[in-house]
């Protein structure tokens, strides 16, 4: 059957973008397309991809952060072949599976303070929970998120979403959810006044913009909602099991969240997971008693797939010190593009924790520079971003993403397990990319004609 699956992979793989043009997201291909993004990949390991001409290519987007083992890690492979080998008895449903329990045991052991775990299937579905389960515990309808949140997109998760172009259209959203600007304490302050927020949702780094808070902010968030009675909830779906160079980005700064939420790289990039690690009191307050047990939960949430990826996922971060490497290679990184910033006139900030960073661009101040520019924004704002993304994957095979909306801002997230050669690889590509975008004229502003020109085209037939 293995062999069936590959076969129609390798036969039918040329037709892929016609399949998804007639039955799926048709403008995701044509974005592909349009950035010459389109190339055809046969294979994927660690921190790489291949194509069909057996070009290697630096993944730096890592699936949105979930490959955060790198691909195909053979301890994970290995787990999830045992389970199908086995032939365990996954999803009884009436009956409780060892699998889950242990994941529950290892990801808790990472936390400060937090006892319990519920197994979601995705980020937004852990949001979705945190929400419920801060409501149903408080007895209060208030949930605070910031400017430029990302939480999910599902509705509960978009009703937290900080960015327009996300929820236009698809109200109405959640009631008594209310946004309040990021990094700014006496905006939660004057939020939590009212005595009517159930919790404060928030990303200790936000994934849009790669925004890193004031030293003190999360500290004294979380104090502030201890004060006033809500729950403090730390969406940790991107920054969370290593990325930043801590297991939970909280780390950073010490603090205890009530909730912890997961996702993304916990199952190594297989299995589509999420977790919501709370408090005992928060957990006993929404299960009470026998009748209260189903009151949250989803069918396939601790099926053995999804568990055994977890656990040999933790396995391969703590075995391998993936998070120690995501800081000590991570921070490189981080350095050495500080570095390139201070050459660079067109970087206004390289900023981030381990491996996850973002270099923000503004005009130069040169007249030509800045027309250049200006032409480029009046299409589509912070279109500058993709002159660098653009060239990162067809000069140096490098993928990455622009990032959040409107920003003018590059953002990398690779796997935690890249070393020296990669670092100096980013690096290498920066510097060439940017100091391409510096001569006004040349073959990247000419893409960025092209690039203007598409998305005026776009904005034109919307
Ligand atoms: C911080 C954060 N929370 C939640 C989500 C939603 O996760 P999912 O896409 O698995 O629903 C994301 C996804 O990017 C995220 O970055």
């Amino acid at each position: 059957m293995a062999r069936e699956i590959l076969d129609l992979v390798r036969e039918r793989s040329g037709e892929r973008f016609q399949l998804h043009e007639r039955f799926l997201n048709g403008q995701l291909v044509r974005v592909l397309q349009t950035i010459g993004f389109d190339r055809r990949y046969v294979r994927a390991s660690g921190a790489y991809l291949y194509d069909d001409a057996g070009q290697a290519y630096l993944d730096l987007l890592s699936g949105f952060g979930v490959f955060g083992v790198g691909r195909n890690h053979p301890r994970v492979v290995a787990a999830l072949r045992s389970v199908l080998e086995g032939e365990l008895p996954s999803m009884v449903q009436m009956d409780v599976e060892v699998l889950a329990g242990i994941l529950a045991e290892r990801l808790l052991a990472t936390t400060q303070g937090l006892e319990k775990a519920v197994f979601t299937n995705s980020g937004t579905e852990a949001v979705e929970a945190a929400i419920k389960f801060a409501r149903y515990a408080t007895k209060r309808p208030g949930i605070l998120y910031c400017d430029h949140a990302f939480h999910g997109l599902t509705q509960g998760s978009l009703s937290l979403n900080g960015d327009e172009i996300f929820r236009e259209g698809f109200g109405p959203l959640l009631p008594d959810t209310h946004r309040i600007a990021w990094n700014d304490l006496e905006a939660l302050e004057r939020a939590l006044r009212s005595h009517s927020v159930a919790a404060f949702v928030v990303e200790p780094i936000q994934g849009h913009g790669v925004n890193v808070p004031g030293d003190d902010y999360l500290r004294e968030a979380a104090r502030l909602c201890r004060q006033n009675g809500a729950l403090f909830v730390a969406d940790e779906v991107q920054t969370g099991l290593g990325r930043t160079g801590r297991m939970w980005a909280v780390e950073h700064w010490s603090v205890e969240p009530d909730m912890i939420l997961s996702a993304k790289a916990l199952s190594g990039g297989f299995v589509p997971v999420g977790a919501v690690l709370l408090r005992r009191r928060t957990f006993d307050a929404v299960f009470s008693n026998m009748v209260r047990a189903p009151v949250h939960g989803s069918t396939f949430s601790k099926n053995a797939l999804a568990m055994a990826a977890g656990i040999a996922t933790l396995d391969v971060i703590e075995d391998e010190g993936l998070v120690e490497n995501a800081a000590k290679v991570g921070e490189g990184i981080l350095a050495d593009l500080r570095a390139i910033a201070s050459q660079r006139a067109c970087i206004r900030e390289v900023r981030g924790k381990g491996m996850m960073q973002a270099i923000e661009f503004a005009p130069e101040d040169r007249l030509g520079h800045k027309a250049a520019w200006k032409v480029l924004d009046a299409a589509q704002k912070g279109l500058f971003a993709q002159l660098v993304v653009v060239p990162l994957f067809q000069k140096h095979r490098i993928l990455s993403q622009t990032c959040g909306h409107d920003q003018p801002v590059v953002k990398f997230l690779p796997p935690l397990m890249i070393g020296d050669a990669e670092r100096q690889a980013i690096v290498r590509a920066v510097d060439d990319v940017v100091g391409d975008t510096e001569q006004i004229g040349g073959a990247i502003w000419n893409l960025g004609k092209t690039l203007a020109r598409a998305a005026l085209r776009t904005r034109a037939g919307s």
